[in-house]
């Protein structure tokens, strides 16, 4: 695979990331409630995520890791990363969601003691800061950053990284247009955007609602990543949406010097055509700027009436 050359004005990516969400996994393979197959579908996935970039800085995962916590659920989560981010060489970042139990998810993903403490973390990749948040609240569903964690995450965020940095976490700090949603919305919102605005976040990679979005929040650009088991069938009336087992997604953001993309990649099987061979690519290369814009840029004349 060659690097896709650059014609355009900006610089090309210094890094970029695989953004998947709540796969929902289930131990001993079975399927989600709703009749989505959580492994199957997240290998499906892994396929597409292993042709779209063939060196990412990180996969992040942003939580619902599990449907239920169950360690077996996390041991064939496991099991089904690792090799892709061994093969692509670059580590998992597991963020903790709504449906997962901590104690199991740091027994069996981060081989730490099985407590309740927030799964949290830092990682330092080439100069850009990743964090990982902990939106979850034992024993619920809503999601909260708590005062020890925004002390936590402030105490991080007090020098800027050379490239900024990407948050992570489960419930996007966002409304969502969907009825009930707002139930299980991340609390304490005016305060984590006290401790965010002004710094050098550039993004924040969230989940939870199961169909792509995005949104400001403390002058930062917020992208929600679909689930790769089940998505919101939200070509029905608001009222009437619900789960289906189709239109699973991932993103892949690019962080450029000037600006950060969250791309939405469908995870589909369809024929593609074949306009934009390697050859054609090479072709364009060897062209003056001038040579380019007259080829690809200038509409034909139109023909006669
Ligand atoms: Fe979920
Ligand atoms: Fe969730």
């Amino acid at each position: 695979m060659i690097d896709p050359p650059v014609f355009g004005r900006h610089q090309p990516a210094s890094h970029t990331i695989i953004h998947l969400s709540d796969p929902h996994f289930l131990a001993d393979g079975v399927r989600h409630a709703g009749g989505s197959d959580s492994q199957g579908n997240l290998a499906h996935t892994l396929e597409t995520v292993r042709r779209v970039h063939p060196h990412p800085s990180a996969i992040v995962i942003t939580g619902d890791l599990t449907d239920f916590g169950e360690p077996d659920a996390y041991r064939r989560l496991r099991a089904m990363l690792e090799p892709v981010a061994a093969d692509l060489g670059c580590p998992i970042v597991w963020v903790a969601g709504n449906h997962d139990e901590r104690p199991a998810l740091r027994a069996e993903l981060l081989d730490a003691a099985a407590t309740e403490e927030p799964v949290t973390g830092v990682w330092d990749l080439d100069g850009l800061r990743l964090i990982a948040l902990d939106s979850s609240v034992p024993g619920w569903h809503h999601g909260d950053i708590d005062r020890a964690q925004r002390e936590w995450l402030a105490e991080q965020l007090r020098h800027p990284a050379p490239h900024g940095t990407l948050l992570a976490m489960h419930h996007p700090p966002l409304p969502a247009h969907v009825p009930l949603f707002d139930i299980l919305e991340l609390r304490h919102q005016d305060e984590l955007a006290e401790v965010i605005r002004g710094t050098d976040v550039r993004g924040i990679l969230a989940g939870h609602l199961h169909y792509s979005s995005s949104g400001m929040f403390a002058g930062v650009p917020v992208s929600v990543a679909s689930s790769t088991c089940y998505t919101m069938n939200l070509g029905r009336p608001a009222v009437e949406v619900n789960g289906m087992d189709a239109a699973q997604a991932f993103q892949l953001v690019h962080v450029r010097p000037d600006v950060v993309t969250h791309t939405v990649v469908p995870v589909a099987d369809a024929p593609t055509g074949d306009y934009f061979s390697e050859e054609w690519t090479r072709e364009m290369a060897s062209l003056s700027a001038e040579e380019r814009l007259e080829a690809f840029s200038r509409k034909p004349p139109r023909p006669k009436a």
